[in-house]
Protein backbone atom coordinates (compact mmCIF):
# COMPACT_ATOMS: atom_id res chain seq x y z
CA UNK A 1 0.00 0.00 0.00
CA UNK A 2 1.08 3.76 -0.42
CA UNK A 3 -0.46 6.65 0.91
CA UNK A 4 1.90 9.16 -0.71
CA UNK A 5 0.16 11.39 -3.19
CA UNK A 6 2.03 11.58 -6.93
CA UNK A 7 3.62 15.50 -7.12
CA UNK A 8 0.97 15.65 -10.31
CA UNK A 9 -1.67 14.87 -7.07
CA UNK A 10 -0.41 17.74 -4.98
CA UNK A 11 -0.31 19.95 -8.07
CA UNK A 12 -3.69 19.60 -8.57
CA UNK A 13 -5.04 19.69 -5.13
CA UNK A 14 -2.81 23.10 -4.66
CA UNK A 15 -4.59 24.28 -7.75
CA UNK A 16 -8.02 23.80 -6.71
CA UNK A 17 -6.81 25.37 -3.63
CA UNK A 18 -5.75 28.54 -4.72
CA UNK A 19 -8.54 28.83 -7.18
CA UNK A 20 -10.75 28.12 -4.17
CA UNK A 21 -9.16 30.52 -1.86
CA UNK A 22 -8.77 33.72 -4.61
CA UNK A 23 -11.79 33.49 -6.86
CA UNK A 24 -14.80 31.33 -4.55
CA UNK A 25 -13.87 32.89 -1.35
CA UNK A 26 -14.70 36.11 -1.49
CA UNK A 27 -18.46 36.22 -3.64
CA UNK A 28 -19.66 33.36 -1.67
CA UNK A 29 -21.66 34.58 1.07
CA UNK A 30 -23.35 37.13 -0.92
CA UNK A 31 -24.22 34.45 -3.97
CA UNK A 32 -25.77 32.22 -1.05
CA UNK A 33 -27.84 35.14 0.21
CA UNK A 34 -28.98 36.14 -3.85
CA UNK A 35 -28.94 32.34 -5.07
CA UNK A 36 -26.54 33.62 -7.66
CA UNK A 37 -24.97 30.52 -9.75
CA UNK A 38 -21.32 30.85 -10.28
CA UNK A 39 -21.05 31.45 -13.77
CA UNK A 40 -18.05 33.38 -14.06
CA UNK A 41 -16.22 30.93 -11.54
CA UNK A 42 -17.59 27.86 -13.69
CA UNK A 43 -15.96 29.45 -16.67
CA UNK A 44 -12.60 29.86 -14.90
CA UNK A 45 -13.25 26.49 -13.25
CA UNK A 46 -13.22 25.52 -16.90
CA UNK A 47 -10.34 27.28 -18.06
CA UNK A 48 -8.18 25.57 -15.15
CA UNK A 49 -9.55 22.09 -16.36
CA UNK A 50 -11.48 21.72 -13.52
CA UNK A 51 -14.94 20.64 -15.70
CA UNK A 52 -13.32 17.32 -17.36
CA UNK A 53 -11.02 16.15 -15.65
CA UNK A 54 -10.63 12.80 -16.54
CA UNK A 55 -12.05 13.03 -19.74
CA UNK A 56 -9.46 12.02 -22.33
CA UNK A 57 -7.26 14.80 -24.05
CA UNK A 58 -8.67 13.72 -26.96
CA UNK A 59 -11.73 15.36 -26.33
CA UNK A 60 -10.74 18.26 -24.55
CA UNK A 61 -10.20 16.60 -21.19
CA UNK A 62 -8.03 17.02 -18.87
CA UNK A 63 -6.73 13.09 -18.88
CA UNK A 64 -6.34 12.78 -15.27
CA UNK A 65 -7.13 9.65 -12.65
CA UNK A 66 -10.03 9.86 -10.26
CA UNK A 67 -7.91 10.76 -7.31
CA UNK A 68 -6.73 14.04 -8.73
CA UNK A 69 -10.56 14.71 -9.34
CA UNK A 70 -11.36 13.92 -5.43
CA UNK A 71 -8.41 16.27 -3.96
CA UNK A 72 -9.71 18.90 -6.70
CA UNK A 73 -13.70 18.14 -5.55
CA UNK A 74 -12.47 18.57 -1.88
CA UNK A 75 -10.76 21.98 -2.38
CA UNK A 76 -13.53 23.74 -4.27
CA UNK A 77 -16.22 22.37 -1.57
CA UNK A 78 -14.32 23.41 1.60
CA UNK A 79 -15.64 26.67 0.04
CA UNK A 80 -18.48 26.84 -2.69
CA UNK A 81 -20.05 23.98 -2.47
CA UNK A 82 -22.76 25.56 -5.51
CA UNK A 83 -19.74 25.54 -7.55
CA UNK A 84 -18.84 22.29 -6.54
CA UNK A 85 -21.92 20.28 -7.43
CA UNK A 86 -22.27 21.70 -10.41
CA UNK A 87 -18.30 20.55 -11.10
CA UNK A 88 -19.36 17.08 -9.90
CA UNK A 89 -22.45 16.73 -12.25
CA UNK A 90 -20.29 17.98 -15.25
CA UNK A 91 -17.15 15.92 -14.56
CA UNK A 92 -18.57 12.34 -12.74
CA UNK A 93 -22.12 12.39 -14.24
CA UNK A 94 -22.41 13.84 -17.77
CA UNK A 95 -18.69 13.80 -18.99
CA UNK A 96 -17.76 10.46 -17.76
CA UNK A 97 -21.46 9.52 -18.72
CA UNK A 98 -20.83 10.53 -22.30
CA UNK A 99 -17.10 9.15 -23.20
CA UNK A 100 -18.27 5.96 -21.53
CA UNK A 101 -21.07 5.19 -23.44
CA UNK A 102 -21.57 7.80 -26.33
CA UNK A 103 -21.23 7.48 -29.43
CA UNK A 104 -17.96 9.21 -31.42
CA UNK A 105 -20.69 11.88 -33.02
CA UNK A 106 -21.87 12.27 -29.73
CA UNK A 107 -18.52 12.93 -28.26
CA UNK A 108 -17.86 14.94 -31.07
CA UNK A 109 -20.66 17.37 -31.05
CA UNK A 110 -20.95 17.50 -26.82
CA UNK A 111 -18.12 15.52 -24.95
CA UNK A 112 -15.55 18.50 -26.47
CA UNK A 113 -17.45 21.39 -24.92
CA UNK A 114 -18.81 20.05 -21.79
CA UNK A 115 -14.90 18.98 -21.27
CA UNK A 116 -13.65 22.60 -21.70
CA UNK A 117 -16.68 24.79 -19.99
CA UNK A 118 -17.69 25.97 -22.23
CA UNK A 119 -21.05 24.65 -22.08
CA UNK A 120 -22.28 22.38 -18.99
CA UNK A 121 -24.59 19.46 -18.72
CA UNK A 122 -27.48 18.26 -16.37
CA UNK A 123 -28.49 14.83 -15.47
CA UNK A 124 -32.09 14.43 -15.38
CA UNK A 125 -33.27 11.55 -13.59
CA UNK A 126 -35.45 12.21 -10.86
CA UNK A 127 -38.91 13.00 -11.16
CA UNK A 128 -41.93 14.57 -9.05
CA UNK A 129 -43.02 10.91 -7.87
CA UNK A 130 -39.36 8.82 -9.32
CA UNK A 131 -36.54 9.93 -6.62
CA UNK A 132 -35.18 6.86 -4.69
CA UNK A 133 -37.38 4.83 -6.69
CA UNK A 134 -35.78 5.33 -10.26
CA UNK A 135 -37.19 2.63 -12.01
CA UNK A 136 -40.84 4.54 -12.34
CA UNK A 137 -40.16 7.52 -14.64
CA UNK A 138 -43.36 8.57 -16.05
CA UNK A 139 -41.13 10.80 -18.77
CA UNK A 140 -41.74 8.97 -21.38
CA UNK A 141 -39.60 8.46 -24.86
CA UNK A 142 -42.17 7.50 -27.83
CA UNK A 143 -40.25 5.90 -30.78
CA UNK A 144 -41.37 7.75 -33.72
CA UNK A 145 -38.75 5.79 -36.45
CA UNK A 146 -36.11 8.67 -36.39
CA UNK A 147 -36.78 10.08 -33.52
CA UNK A 148 -37.65 9.98 -30.17
CA UNK A 149 -40.70 11.81 -28.77
CA UNK A 150 -40.60 12.93 -25.11
CA UNK A 151 -43.38 14.40 -22.57
CA UNK A 152 -42.87 14.35 -18.89
CA UNK A 153 -41.61 16.63 -16.27
CA UNK A 154 -37.71 16.58 -14.36
CA UNK A 155 -38.03 17.75 -10.54
CA UNK A 156 -34.42 18.87 -8.33
CA UNK A 157 -32.11 19.45 -11.69
CA UNK A 158 -28.72 20.73 -10.87
CA UNK A 159 -27.52 23.19 -13.46
CA UNK A 160 -31.01 23.08 -14.64
CA UNK A 161 -31.19 26.49 -16.28
CA UNK A 162 -27.27 27.19 -16.53
CA UNK A 163 -26.88 24.04 -18.62
CA UNK A 164 -26.96 23.67 -22.24
CA UNK A 165 -26.64 19.81 -22.48
CA UNK A 166 -28.89 17.60 -20.45
CA UNK A 167 -28.92 13.97 -20.54
CA UNK A 168 -32.71 12.91 -20.36
CA UNK A 169 -33.89 9.35 -18.58
CA UNK A 170 -36.89 8.35 -20.15
CA UNK A 171 -39.56 5.70 -20.52
CA UNK A 172 -39.97 3.86 -23.44
CA UNK A 173 -41.63 1.04 -23.68
CA UNK A 174 -43.63 0.68 -20.16
CA UNK A 175 -43.70 -3.37 -20.60
CA UNK A 176 -40.45 -3.32 -20.51
CA UNK A 177 -39.91 -2.33 -17.33
CA UNK A 178 -36.90 -0.36 -16.15
CA UNK A 179 -35.19 -2.13 -19.46
CA UNK A 180 -37.58 0.26 -21.56
CA UNK A 181 -35.85 2.89 -20.32
CA UNK A 182 -34.19 5.31 -22.45
CA UNK A 183 -31.34 7.61 -22.18
CA UNK A 184 -30.91 10.89 -24.21
CA UNK A 185 -29.34 13.95 -25.46
CA UNK A 186 -31.29 17.00 -25.38
CA UNK A 187 -30.01 20.55 -26.30
CA UNK A 188 -31.84 23.22 -24.55
CA UNK A 189 -32.72 24.94 -27.97
CA UNK A 190 -34.99 22.02 -28.46
CA UNK A 191 -38.80 23.16 -29.22
CA UNK A 192 -41.35 21.59 -26.48
CA UNK A 193 -37.95 22.18 -23.77
CA UNK A 194 -39.17 24.88 -21.11
CA UNK A 195 -37.40 25.74 -17.52
CA UNK A 196 -39.54 25.71 -15.25
CA UNK A 197 -39.58 26.72 -11.82
CA UNK A 198 -36.09 27.64 -9.39
CA UNK A 199 -36.04 25.96 -6.24
CA UNK A 200 -35.80 28.13 -3.17
CA UNK A 201 -33.48 25.86 -1.32
CA UNK A 202 -31.90 25.53 2.25
CA UNK A 203 -27.81 25.13 1.20
CA UNK A 204 -26.36 24.87 -1.88
CA UNK A 205 -28.29 28.14 -2.55
CA UNK A 206 -26.14 29.33 -5.60
CA UNK A 207 -26.38 26.21 -6.99
CA UNK A 208 -29.31 26.59 -9.59
CA UNK A 209 -31.87 23.99 -8.97
CA UNK A 210 -35.06 23.72 -11.22
CA UNK A 211 -37.60 21.07 -12.50
CA UNK A 212 -38.07 20.99 -16.40
CA UNK A 213 -40.96 20.41 -18.37
CA UNK A 214 -41.06 18.64 -21.69
CA UNK A 215 -43.98 18.81 -24.36
CA UNK A 216 -43.35 16.89 -27.40
CA UNK A 217 -39.76 17.34 -27.64
CA UNK A 218 -38.35 15.88 -30.95
CA UNK A 219 -35.04 14.35 -30.26
CA UNK A 220 -33.03 12.67 -32.62
CA UNK A 221 -32.23 8.94 -32.30
CA UNK A 222 -28.65 9.37 -32.38
CA UNK A 223 -28.88 11.14 -29.61
CA UNK A 224 -29.74 8.09 -27.53
CA UNK A 225 -26.79 6.74 -25.17
CA UNK A 226 -26.23 3.02 -25.96
CA UNK A 227 -28.61 1.07 -27.14
CA UNK A 228 -32.53 0.75 -26.98
CA UNK A 229 -33.40 -0.25 -22.89
CA UNK A 230 -29.93 0.75 -21.80
CA UNK A 231 -30.94 3.92 -20.11
CA UNK A 232 -31.54 3.01 -16.28
CA UNK A 233 -28.32 1.04 -16.62
CA UNK A 234 -26.37 3.76 -18.10
CA UNK A 235 -28.41 6.24 -15.06
CA UNK A 236 -27.22 3.22 -12.41
CA UNK A 237 -23.50 3.04 -13.74
CA UNK A 238 -22.85 6.89 -14.06
CA UNK A 239 -24.28 7.43 -10.56
CA UNK A 240 -22.38 4.69 -9.02
CA UNK A 241 -18.81 7.36 -10.21
CA UNK A 242 -21.35 10.31 -9.66
CA UNK A 243 -21.28 9.14 -5.58
CA UNK A 244 -17.59 9.96 -5.38
CA UNK A 245 -18.04 13.25 -6.34
CA UNK A 246 -20.60 13.97 -3.64
CA UNK A 247 -18.64 11.77 -1.32
CA UNK A 248 -15.58 14.18 -1.78
CA UNK A 249 -18.12 17.46 -1.74
CA UNK A 250 -19.17 16.16 1.44
CA UNK A 251 -15.71 16.05 2.52
CA UNK A 252 -14.43 19.31 1.45
CA UNK A 253 -17.41 20.79 3.42
CA UNK A 254 -16.34 19.14 6.46
CA UNK A 255 -12.75 19.64 6.25
CA UNK A 256 -13.61 23.08 5.61
CA UNK A 257 -15.65 23.66 8.35
CA UNK A 258 -13.13 21.85 10.70
CA UNK A 259 -10.30 23.98 9.03
CA UNK A 260 -12.46 27.03 10.33
CA UNK A 261 -12.89 25.71 13.09
CA UNK A 262 -9.12 24.99 14.49
CA UNK A 263 -8.20 28.68 13.36
CA UNK A 264 -11.09 30.28 14.92
CA UNK A 265 -10.26 27.89 18.28
CA UNK A 266 -6.86 29.39 18.38
CA UNK A 267 -8.14 33.32 18.33
CA UNK A 268 -11.25 33.31 20.24
CA UNK A 269 -10.08 33.49 23.93
CA UNK A 270 -12.55 32.65 27.16
CA UNK A 271 -11.97 32.18 30.83
CA UNK A 272 -8.71 33.46 30.19
CA UNK A 273 -7.70 31.52 27.56
CA UNK A 274 -7.38 30.46 24.09
CA UNK A 275 -10.64 28.18 24.03
CA UNK A 276 -8.21 25.39 22.27
CA UNK A 277 -6.72 24.98 25.38
CA UNK A 278 -10.15 23.84 26.73
CA UNK A 279 -10.28 20.07 26.38
CA UNK A 280 -14.40 20.50 25.80
CA UNK A 281 -12.87 22.13 22.42
CA UNK A 282 -9.50 20.23 22.08
CA UNK A 283 -12.21 16.71 22.18
CA UNK A 284 -14.56 18.13 19.65
CA UNK A 285 -11.61 18.96 17.08
CA UNK A 286 -9.84 15.57 17.73
CA UNK A 287 -13.26 13.89 16.64
CA UNK A 288 -13.56 16.00 13.59
CA UNK A 289 -10.30 15.18 12.82
CA UNK A 290 -10.90 11.63 12.62
CA UNK A 291 -13.84 11.66 10.62
CA UNK A 292 -12.37 14.13 8.28
CA UNK A 293 -9.49 11.29 7.95
CA UNK A 294 -12.14 8.18 7.73
CA UNK A 295 -14.18 9.77 5.04
CA UNK A 296 -10.71 10.96 2.92
CA UNK A 297 -9.48 7.12 2.94
CA UNK A 298 -12.85 6.36 2.09
CA UNK A 299 -13.23 8.57 -1.02
CA UNK A 300 -9.56 7.54 -1.63
CA UNK A 301 -9.84 3.97 -1.67
CA UNK A 302 -13.30 4.29 -4.45
CA UNK A 303 -11.16 6.70 -6.70
CA UNK A 304 -8.66 3.83 -6.67
CA UNK A 305 -10.47 1.36 -7.15
CA UNK A 306 -12.65 3.00 -10.09
CA UNK A 307 -8.99 4.02 -11.36
CA UNK A 308 -7.57 0.41 -11.41
CA UNK A 309 -10.86 -1.17 -13.18
CA UNK A 310 -12.03 -2.83 -9.96
CA UNK A 311 -15.80 -2.81 -8.81
CA UNK A 312 -16.19 0.66 -6.92
CA UNK A 313 -20.02 0.53 -6.35
CA UNK A 314 -19.89 -0.70 -2.44
CA UNK A 315 -16.60 1.49 -2.15
CA UNK A 316 -18.03 4.54 -3.74
CA UNK A 317 -21.70 3.98 -1.66
CA UNK A 318 -19.55 3.79 1.81
CA UNK A 319 -17.99 6.86 1.08
CA UNK A 320 -20.83 9.02 -0.01
CA UNK A 321 -22.88 7.48 3.19
CA UNK A 322 -19.81 8.13 5.52
CA UNK A 323 -18.77 11.35 4.17
CA UNK A 324 -21.94 12.86 3.87
CA UNK A 325 -23.06 11.77 7.33
CA UNK A 326 -19.68 13.48 9.09
CA UNK A 327 -19.73 16.60 6.74
CA UNK A 328 -23.27 16.67 8.70
CA UNK A 329 -21.96 16.23 12.07
CA UNK A 330 -18.74 18.12 12.14
CA UNK A 331 -20.51 21.28 10.38
CA UNK A 332 -22.76 20.96 13.29
CA UNK A 333 -20.00 20.67 15.73
CA UNK A 334 -18.12 24.02 14.23
CA UNK A 335 -21.33 26.04 14.42
CA UNK A 336 -21.20 24.58 17.94
CA UNK A 337 -17.38 25.72 18.37
CA UNK A 338 -17.79 29.17 16.76
CA UNK A 339 -20.72 29.82 19.32
CA UNK A 340 -22.64 32.84 18.36
CA UNK A 341 -20.46 33.77 15.86
CA UNK A 342 -21.35 30.34 13.97
CA UNK A 343 -25.00 31.25 13.98
CA UNK A 344 -24.12 34.00 11.58
CA UNK A 345 -23.19 34.24 7.38
CA UNK A 346 -19.67 36.31 7.88
CA UNK A 347 -18.26 33.12 9.63
CA UNK A 348 -19.17 30.86 7.07
CA UNK A 349 -19.75 27.73 9.21
CA UNK A 350 -23.67 28.01 9.06
CA UNK A 351 -23.95 27.72 5.53
CA UNK A 352 -21.83 24.64 5.46
CA UNK A 353 -23.74 23.47 7.54
CA UNK A 354 -26.79 24.03 5.62
CA UNK A 355 -24.88 22.86 2.37
CA UNK A 356 -24.09 19.51 4.02
CA UNK A 357 -27.32 18.41 4.28
CA UNK A 358 -27.87 18.16 0.91
CA UNK A 359 -25.34 15.35 0.68
CA UNK A 360 -27.26 13.10 2.39
CA UNK A 361 -29.79 13.06 -0.08
CA UNK A 362 -28.85 13.58 -3.68
CA UNK A 363 -27.29 10.92 -6.44
CA UNK A 364 -29.19 8.47 -3.79
CA UNK A 365 -29.88 9.18 -0.33
CA UNK A 366 -28.38 7.05 2.56
CA UNK A 367 -30.90 5.16 3.06
CA UNK A 368 -30.57 4.26 -1.02
CA UNK A 369 -26.51 3.57 -0.46
CA UNK A 370 -27.36 0.97 2.67
CA UNK A 371 -29.26 -0.74 -0.07
CA UNK A 372 -26.73 -0.41 -2.25
CA UNK A 373 -23.97 -1.41 -0.12
CA UNK A 374 -26.12 -4.51 1.39
CA UNK A 375 -26.82 -5.89 -1.84
CA UNK A 376 -23.42 -5.67 -2.44
CA UNK A 377 -22.39 -7.76 1.05
CA UNK A 378 -25.13 -10.15 0.29
CA UNK A 379 -24.31 -11.01 -3.00
N1 LIG B 1 -24.57 -0.70 -12.27
C1 LIG B 1 -25.15 -1.34 -13.30
N2 LIG B 1 -26.40 -1.81 -13.28
C2 LIG B 1 -27.10 -1.65 -12.17
C3 LIG B 1 -26.57 -0.98 -11.03
C4 LIG B 1 -25.25 -0.51 -11.12
N3 LIG B 1 -24.66 0.12 -10.12
N4 LIG B 1 -27.52 -0.97 -10.07
C5 LIG B 1 -28.60 -1.58 -10.56
N5 LIG B 1 -28.35 -1.98 -11.83
C6 LIG B 1 -29.23 -2.72 -12.74
C7 LIG B 1 -29.64 -4.07 -12.15
O1 LIG B 1 -28.71 -5.05 -12.46
C8 LIG B 1 -30.99 -4.29 -12.82
O2 LIG B 1 -30.81 -4.77 -14.12
P1 LIG B 1 -31.25 -6.28 -14.55
O3 LIG B 1 -32.65 -6.46 -14.07
O4 LIG B 1 -31.09 -6.31 -16.02
O5 LIG B 1 -30.28 -7.18 -13.84
C9 LIG B 1 -31.55 -2.89 -12.96
O6 LIG B 1 -30.45 -1.98 -12.88
C10 LIG B 1 -32.56 -2.54 -11.89
O7 LIG B 1 -31.91 -2.70 -10.66
P2 LIG B 1 -32.69 -3.10 -9.34
O8 LIG B 1 -33.58 -4.28 -9.60
O9 LIG B 1 -31.67 -3.23 -8.28
O10 LIG B 1 -33.63 -1.83 -9.16
P3 LIG B 1 -34.35 -1.25 -7.89
O11 LIG B 1 -35.66 -0.71 -8.33
O12 LIG B 1 -34.34 -2.24 -6.77
O13 LIG B 1 -33.48 0.06 -7.52
C11 LIG B 1 -31.71 1.40 -6.70
C12 LIG B 1 -32.13 0.13 -7.42
C13 LIG B 1 -30.25 1.17 -6.34
C14 LIG B 1 -32.52 1.65 -5.45
C15 LIG B 1 -31.86 2.58 -7.69
O14 LIG B 1 -33.22 2.82 -8.00
C16 LIG B 1 -31.22 3.85 -7.20
O15 LIG B 1 -29.99 4.01 -7.27
N6 LIG B 1 -32.03 4.85 -6.73
C17 LIG B 1 -31.50 6.16 -6.37
C18 LIG B 1 -31.52 7.07 -7.55
C19 LIG B 1 -30.57 8.22 -7.40
O16 LIG B 1 -29.43 8.07 -7.00
N7 LIG B 1 -31.05 9.40 -7.79
C20 LIG B 1 -30.21 10.54 -7.79
C21 LIG B 1 -30.67 11.51 -8.82
S1 LIG B 1 -29.40 12.20 -9.79
C22 LIG B 1 -28.80 13.51 -8.89
O17 LIG B 1 -29.07 13.70 -7.74
C23 LIG B 1 -27.85 14.32 -9.65
C24 LIG B 1 -27.74 15.73 -9.19
O18 LIG B 1 -28.31 16.61 -9.81
C25 LIG B 1 -26.85 16.09 -8.09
Amino acid sequence: MNFKLTEEHLAVQEAAREFAQNELLPGVIERDNQQKFPAEQIKQMGELGLMGMMVDPKYNGGGMDTISYVLAMEEISKVDASASVAMSVNNSLVCWGLENFGTEEQKEKYLKRLALGKVIGAFCLSEPEAGSDATSQKTTAEDKGDHYLVNGTKNWITNGNSASVYLVIAQTDPEKGHRGINALIMDKEMDGFVVGKKEDKLGIRGSDTHSLMFSDVKVPKENRIGDDGFGFKFAMKTLTGGRIGIASQALGIASGAYELSLAYSKERKAFGKEISKHQAIQFKLADMATQIDAARLLCLKAAYLKDTDQNYSKASAMAKLYASQIAMEVSIEAVQIHGGYGYVKEYHVERLMRDAKITQIYEGTSEIQKIVISRELLK
